[in-house]
């Protein structure tokens, strides 16, 4: 079987390649480092059956070999870059899914796209079912990512209505774990708190911390993930993959200084727009069309994080 893995080697694709170089499948991972890292597919270099194709996935791309699946993750993800990258991101999840849509319709491959939470926008129904169809302000710094990931979905579903091709839409919620960049203050909550509790600095908190989200163990995530592109009886379905309870970021925030030991406080400053006040899956249908749902608990799953960094920071 050969799979490929756009954006495999940022956080959630190198996993995904890493899991699957190991049960021998042949791994194309097609990445151009805008967001992702050397770093996280150099120990798969050496495997017979890991390739890495440096390759912006919005420009065309076409390969001789057959392709069983296409697993399409490359789009940066976090919201300091949707001020710094809109157009980039925009490619990336409409060109890009586009492109990718094409190589899994030229070789009859399977097709599984990374959406997000963020296509429900501040969501009004809590915890968010598959079935609401989302709250999104188009116009706001946000709507890049998730009008394009909207986009990207209905792409999706449009290859599915006329050519039929085998697509698979997840919605991945806040994931974290090793490998996740801190990418400084504005960068994605859980490697920036453990990035300033460790260095003893103020975890910057946005607005007044009572927002809630709910936070995925990576290794969870990708369970998820590869259910839903494996599962022969998940063609056109769109699924929720999260954790199916809410923190708030002041309980996040706090539980990584008790976790790391840390002497920081914190800062509290405005409230970015659109911010979303509550975000939460429901799982149901995970649960019941994959038989998936996470094992790891919150606070074991930021105990492992926070070793990972400490390791890379000693
Ligand atoms: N991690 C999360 O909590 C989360 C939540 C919701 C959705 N997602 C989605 O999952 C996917 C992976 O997210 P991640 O957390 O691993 O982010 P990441 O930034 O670590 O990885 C994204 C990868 O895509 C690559 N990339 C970006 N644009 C590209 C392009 N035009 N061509 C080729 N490669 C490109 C980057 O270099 C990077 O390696 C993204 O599509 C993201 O929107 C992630």
């Amino acid at each position: 079987m050969t799979v490929i893995v756009t954006g495999g080697a940022g956080f959630l694709g190198s996993y995904i390649c890493d899991v699957l170089v190991e049960q021998n499948a042949n791994v194309i991972c097609i990445d151009n480092y805008a967001s992702g890292t050397e770093s996280n597919i150099s120990h798969l270099f050496d495997a017979e059956n890991f390739r890495f194709v440096r390759h912006d996935i919005a420009q065309p791309i076409f390969f001789d070999e057959n392709i069983d699946v296409v697993m399409h993750l490359a789009s940066r993800a976090s919201p300091l870059e949707f001020y710094d990258y809109p157009i980039q991101i925009f490619k990336a999840n409409t060109l890009g899914t586009w492109i990718a849509l094409g190589i899994a319709k030229r070789h009859g491959a399977r097709f599984l796209f990374a959406s997000t939470s963020e296509v429900y926008g501040s969501a009004e129904v809590v915890p968010t079912p598959e079935t609401y169809n989302g709250n999104v302000n188009p116009v706001g710094v946000r709507g890049c990512y998730d009008e394009s990931k909207r986009a990207g979905e209905a792409i999706c579903i449009a290859y599915k209505r006329q050519h039929n091709i085998d697509v698979r839409i997840a919605r991945i919620f806040n994931t974290y774990g090793p490998r996740m960049r801190a990418e400084g203050v504005y960068g994605r909550v859980v490697p920036r708190f453990i990035y300033q509790a460790l260095r003893n600095e103020q975890l910057t908190i946005f607005g007044d911390g009572k927002q809630t989200r709910s936070f995925c163990y990576v290794t969870d995530q990708i369970e998820g993930l590869l259910r839903l592109a494996w599962f022969d009886g998940a063609s056109g379905e769109v699924v929720n993959i999260g954790y199916p309870e809410e923190t708030t970021i002041l309980e996040l925030a706090e539980m990584i200084i008790e976790i790391t030991g840390s002497e920081s406080n914190m800062s509290f400053h405005p409230q970015p727009e659109d911010d979303p006040r509550r975000r939460c899956p429901l799982i149901d249908k995970a649960k019941n069309l994959l038989k998936w749902k996470p094992e790891m608990g919150l606070r074991e799953g930021l105990r492992r994080t926070a070793e990972w960094w400490r390791a890379g920071t000693a």
